[in-house]
């Protein structure tokens, strides 16, 4: 298993290479499954699951990074509805970004940022508001996110059926 986010190097810049985004196919499966797998361990048979649900969903898409024509990462926006699973929850239910990952060798180099905008399209398309939780350990992400409209929402978070390095924040953009 790989890093669970990538180092924090806000002086350095990145090189931006051309990224194609594809809606998540079955071509793509085997290669989204690997990155998972690097990223956050696990069963490649639980992954393909998790992953697989966005290839006939009306209330989830994943989007796929290819760089040269290959799978450089990948990232998904759904409904979700944390009280289904806990009635207590304090999170809103709406339509989320979740789940980015970027093949550690392609970072900082537009993989992220394209696919999040592509994504940020597909939600357009649904909702004037989203949601995006992160760890507030992973500056990375915060930063990618804020670029694109994400402003702090609450600290402190609690989501169901994850557990957040540090504490969990919450982001919303609007569109409207
Ligand atoms: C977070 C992550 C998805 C970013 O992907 P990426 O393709 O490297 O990001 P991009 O190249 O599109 O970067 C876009 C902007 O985000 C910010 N950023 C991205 N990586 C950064 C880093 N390591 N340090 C500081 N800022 C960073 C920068 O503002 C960057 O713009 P710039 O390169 O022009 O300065 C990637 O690091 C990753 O997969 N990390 C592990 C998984 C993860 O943390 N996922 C998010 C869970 S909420």
């Amino acid at each position: 298993m790989g890093a669970l986010f990538a180092e924090y190097q806000p002086d350095s810049a990145g090189t931006a290479v051309t990224v194609d985004v594809e809606p998540l196919s079955r071509a793509h499966l085997d290669a989204c499954v690997a990155l998972a797998v690097q990223r956050d361990g696990g069963e490649e048979a639980a992954w393909e699951k998790a992953l697989g649900r966005s290839l006939d969903a009306d209330d989830r898409a994943t989007s796929v990074a290819l760089v040269d024509g290959r799978v450089a990462g990948y990232g998904t926006a759904a409904w979700f509805a944390p009280r289904d699973s806990d009635p207590d929850s304090a999170m809103p239910e709406g339509w989320y970004l979740l789940g980015l990952v970027v093949d550690a060798r392609c970072r900082r180099r537009g993989v992220g940022r394209q696919l999040t905008v592509a994504r940020l399209r597909w939600l357009q398309q649904r909702t004037d508001r989203a949601w995006y939780f992160a760890s507030s350990a992973n500056r990375p992400s915060i930063d990618l996110h804020t670029e694109l409209g994400f402003q702090l929402i609450a600290t402190d978070i609690e989501v169901p059926g994850v557990s957040f390095t540090v504490s969990g924040l919450l982001y919303g953009v609007n569109f409207a």
